[in-house]
C-alpha cells in the first residue's frame, strides 16, 4: 500500500484543517521610529514603507496597527542633542518618553515597549558610555537603569534593552522595583547578534558607530551555544520575555532557545531582511507579499511566539479579512 500524505493537501478546506503552525496581528510587535518637531514624516531610503515621524504623526500610525489587530508598537527614539552619555535616553521630558506617554493617554490599551538602549542618543552612535574605544559595561548599566525609570514613569508597558551589556536585566529590574514599577515587564535582546543585517536600521536610527563596530558587546554569528547561556542568563535575572535577533538567519537559534526555555519568546525580523524582501519585490523578482508570509510563518514554525516586524501592518491587513480559501 502507499502512503499518501497528499490526501491531506486535496483541497484548501483540507489544508486549513491540518496547518500547523498560524500567524496572526496578535504576535506582531510594530516598530516606530519618532523624532522630534511637528507634522512630519521622513522615509527611510532603504526600508520602502518605512518613516521617521513626529509624535503626532507616529500616533496616526499607531492607531492604524491597534485598529487592524496589534497589540503592541517598539519605540525607537532619534534626538536632535546627541552627547558622550546619550543624556536624551534618560531626560524625563525626552522624546521617548514624551512619545510613550502620549500613546498611552491616546491609546491606553496598546502596550508602549520601550527600547533602551544609548546608541541613537550617543555621539559616538555606541550602545553606552565610552572607556576609551571600548563600552563602559558597569558605567552603561547605570545610566541604562535612569533610562528605565524614566520611560516606567512615562507609562511604558515594557521595557526591552537591547545593548547586550552584562547583567543589564538585574540592574534594570531592581531600578523598577524600586520605584514600584513592579508590574513593569523586561524584554532583553538576550541573545542578539553582530550583523550586518542592521545597516537600514542605522540609517532610520541614525545610530552607526563612528568608530569600530559592536563586536565586543554583541554575539559573534558563529556562536550557538553562547546564546543559550545569555539567554538562561537573563531569565535567571528576571527577564519576562527573552529575544532572538536577527531572525532569519538565526533560525536555529530560536528553535534552540524555544526547546529550552518556557518564557516568551520574540524573533526581531531586522532592518536588512524587510529592505531585501522589499528591493526584490520592488524589481518583479519575488512576489513580496506571498515571501512576506511565509517567513513570518517561519518564524512562528521555528517557536518564536511573537514578531518584532515593520511588516507588521501590512501582513495584519492581509490575515484581516480572514477571507477564505
Ligand atoms: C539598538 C538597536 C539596533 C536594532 C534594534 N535596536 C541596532 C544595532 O544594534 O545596531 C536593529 C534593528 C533592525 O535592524 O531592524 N541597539
Amino acid at each position: 500500500m502507499i502512503v499518501r500524505p497528499r490526501r491531506l493537501r486535496r483541497t484548501a478546506t483540507l489544508r486549513r484543517l491540518v496547518q500547523e503552525t498560524a500567524v496572526s496581528a496578535a504576535d506582531f510587535i510594530y516598530p516606530l521610529f519618532v523624532i522630534p518637531g511637528q507634522s512630519r514624516r521622513l522615509p527611510v531610503a532603504s526600508m520602502p514603507g518605512v518613516e521617521q515621524r513626529t509624535i503626532d504623526q507616529a500616533l496616526l500610525l499607531a492607531r492604524q496597527a491597534w485598529e487592524v489587530g496589534i497589540g503592541a508598537v517598539i519605540l525607537f527614539g532619534i534626538p536632535e542633542q546627541k552627547d558622550a552619555t546619550g543624556s536624551e535616553a534618560y531626560r524625563e521630558d525626552g522624546l521617548v518618553q514624551r512619545a510613550i506617554a502620549a500613546l498611552k493617554q491616546e491609546l491606553p490599551e496598546l502596550l508602549v515597549i520601550a527600547d533602551a538602549c544609548f546608541c541613537e542618543y550617543t555621539d559616538h552612535g555606541h550602545c553606552g558610555v565610552l572607556q576609551g574605544h571600548d563600552v563602559d559595561n558597569d558605567a552603561t548599566l547605570e545610566l541604562l537603569a535612569r533610562a528605565a525609570v524614566s520611560y516606567a514613569a512615562a507609562g511604558a508597558d515594557i521595557i526591552a534593552p537591547s545593548g547586550m551589556m552584562d547583567g543589564m536585566v538585574t540592574t534594570i529590574r531592581t531600578a523598577l522595583d524600586r520605584h514600584d514599577y513592579t508590574q513593569v515587564a523586561i524584554l532583553s535582546y538576550a541573545a542578539k547578534y553582530a550583523s550586518a543585517f542592521y545597516g537600514p536600521f542605522r540609517d532610520a536610527a541614525g545610530s552607526t558607530p563612528q568608530f569600530g563596530d559592536r563586536r565586543s558587546y554583541q554575539m559573534d554569528s558563529a556562536n550557538r551555544r553562547e546564546a543559550l547561556r545569555e539567554v538562561a542568563l537573563d531569565i535567571e535575572q528576571g527577564a519576562d520575555m527573552v529575544m532572538v535577533k536577527p531572525a532569519l538567519a538565526y533560525l536555529d537559534i530560536v528553535r534552540d532557545v524555544r526547546n529550552r526555555f518556557d518564557v516568551p519568546l520574540v524573533a526581531y525580523n531586522v532592518s536588512g531582511e524587510y529592505a531585501m524582501l522589499k528591493a526584490a519585490a520592488a524589481q518583479g523578482w519575488i512576489d513580496g507579499p506571498r515571501v512576506m508570509m511565509e517567513t513570518l510563518t517561519a518564524f512562528k514554525r521555528a517557536g518564536a511566539d511573537l514578531i518584532i516586524t515593520y511588516h507588521a501592518i501590512e501582513a495584519a491587513q492581509l490575515l484581516l479579512p480572514r477571507t477564505f480559501p
